[in-house]
């Protein structure tokens, strides 16, 4: 039998309508416009209302996703959740997800790798389809970053938008596909950024809630340093691993948490701007769902096409990290 290569087959995307400037956040927090364009790169970002929690909105990219490509929620095998803002402890937001889009026939469950949680998930997938036990994989990344987000906190604030970015994976019909991945864990991030409120060493009591326990903390300056060094090299690394590069790289998709990490990255791989592609402007970072949001834009771009030679890196919480080099399939 001919060796399996997963692929993505179908994309789809929602975010909310509402939208948070950097000038709405002036009147929230002693922050500025200037300070935040020049540091992040962020302009504005989205912010879910009361309806939209992480499942509703998978369910509304899912609905995009039919749109664009036709798909039956009845032949999807596995849904896999990789999200930091479940709806729920449980029942998981997979389930939640398959009760909304009518994936019926399908198992699933959520993942935690915050900002590489997508790059996990395509991770999981693959090897589904590699051992050809299930046809049709749906990864859903989705998060709603303002339920857990404290609007009195300029550190963190300015950061984080809502959104959620949804991929299907399938054997390719052809050679395109995920050529191979990179992927780390370093516990060293616990200290750094974490939420400690609401598990088991934490439960909610009106205590954990006064301190603030169940919001996202964040010390930016370390992990903004992990973040450059850690995600250049693992997309060095895998570039060049297969005898190719920054010149072969047709589109650079990095996870959108800071411009100047982007850069960063892109310089090490010397490419230059028209290969990188950077939505962070009008996201923010939504953490789980930039790259599928990213890789959505880039197709309603037209910056992707069939064949295209694809780094795709990410970083995040525990650290986690890693990246995956791909032809594009679609
Ligand atoms: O996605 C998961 C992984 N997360 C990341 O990759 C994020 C990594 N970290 C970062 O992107 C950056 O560290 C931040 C954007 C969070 C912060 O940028 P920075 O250049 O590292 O700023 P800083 O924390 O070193 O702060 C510089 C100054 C400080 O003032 P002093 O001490 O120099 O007087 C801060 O108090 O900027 C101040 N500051 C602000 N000023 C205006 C911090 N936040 C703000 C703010 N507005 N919102």
């Amino acid at each position: 039998m001919d060796k399996i290569i997963p692929t993505i087959t179908a994309l789809g995307k929602y975010v909310p309508k509402k939208i948070l400037t950097n000038k709405d956040l002036e009147k929230m927090v002693d922050t500025n416009d200037e300070w935040i364009k020049s540091r992040t790169g962020i302009k504005e970002r989205r912010i879910a209302n009361e309806e939209e929690t992480s499942s509703f909105m998978a369910a509304k990219a899912f609905q995009d996703m039919q749109e664009r490509y036709n798909i039956d929620p009845l032949d999807i095998d596995l849904i896999l959740v990789p999200t930091i803002t479940p709806d729920m402890f449980f029942p998981s937001t997979a389930a939640l997800i398959q009760d909304k889009i009518g994936a019926k026939n399908a198992w699933g469950f959520d993942l935690s790798a915050a900002c590489s949680g997508y790059l996990y998930a395509l991770e999981v997938a693959s090897n589904f389809i590699k051992s050809g036990q299930y046809k049709k994989v749906l990864i859903a990344a989705s998060e709603k970053m303002s339920s857990i987000t404290d609007y009195t906190d300029r550190n963190t604030c300015i950061l984080f938008g809502d959104g959620a970015g949804l991929t299907l994976i399938e054997a390719s019909k052809d050679d395109t596909g995920i050529i191979d991945t990179d992927l780390h864990m370093d516990s060293i991030g616990k200290d750094f950024l974490y939420i400690k409120g609401g598990g088991c060493l934490n439960p909610a009591t009106h205590e954990s809630v006064d301190q603030k326990l169940h919001y996202v903390y964040q010390d930016g300056r370390p992990v903004y340093k992990y973040a450059v060094s850690k995600m250049s090299q693992t997309g060095y690394d895998l570039v060049h691993k297969h005898s190719y590069t920054g010149k072969d790289i047709d589109l650079f998709i990095p996870h959108q948490a800071n411009q100047r990490i982007i850069d960063a990255c892109a310089s090490r791989l010397k490419l230059r701007e028209d290969q990188i592609m950077s939505n962070i402007a009008k996201y923010g970072n939504t953490t789980a769902a930039t790259i599928p949001l990213a890789m959505v834009d880039a197709i309603d771009d037209k910056r992707l096409k069939k064949g295209d030679l694809v780094i795709i890196t990410a970083f995040g919480g525990g650290f986690t990290w890693g990246a995956a080099l791909l032809k594009w399939s679609i």
